[in-house]
């Protein structure tokens, strides 16, 4: 299969009723989803899901937000998936992203910034973030018509 990438709406994007609207993009742009799970994150997950931020300032409020009501959690697959979606997000401080992208339509919040994707320039994220979150009998290997 093509390169996977982990792909999350985060709770506020959840709470704000978003979900389709993101799900609509990723499909729109011609990537596959491979597996989905609505879910709530605890606090051992979020611990290492964002291990590399444990020494941030924001770690705790980060890990209260992530935690604080579902997520869809969700791995989509296309060439170049990872650096596909990560474009398409826009940058993680809404009030910088592009017009366009989703966190620049969609968002204004650095906290609360509505979906994750996996690092492009963090070799190895999507694998680590996708073993994470699913089991290899969840993701879903399927032929997509063009
Ligand atoms: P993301 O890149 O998906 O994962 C780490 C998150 O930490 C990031 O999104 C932001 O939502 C959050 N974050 C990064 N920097 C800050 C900050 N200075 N203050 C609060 N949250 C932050």
């Amino acid at each position: 299969h093509d390169e996977r990438t982990f792909v999350m709406v985060k709770p506020d994007g959840v709470q704000r009723g978003l979900i389709g609207e993101i799900i609509g993009r990723l499909e729109e742009r011609g990537l596959k989803l491979a597996g989905a799970k609505f879910m709530q994150i605890d606090e051992e997950l979020a611990h290492e899901h964002y291990g590399e931020h444990e020494d941030e300032p924001f770690f705790d409020g980060l890990v209260e937000f992530i935690t604080s009501g579902p997520v869809m959690a969700m791995v989509w697959e296309g060439a170049d998936a990872t650096r596909q979606v990560r474009q398409m997000m826009g940058t993680t401080d809404p009030a910088e992203a592009q017009p366009g992208t989703i966190r620049g339509d969609l968002g204004l919040d650095l906290g609360q910034n509505v979906i994750h994707g996996s690092d492009h320039e963090d070799p190895g994220a999507n694998e680590r973030e996708i073993d994470l979150f699913f089991d290899e009998d969840e993701l879903v290997d399927w032929e997509k018509s063009d």
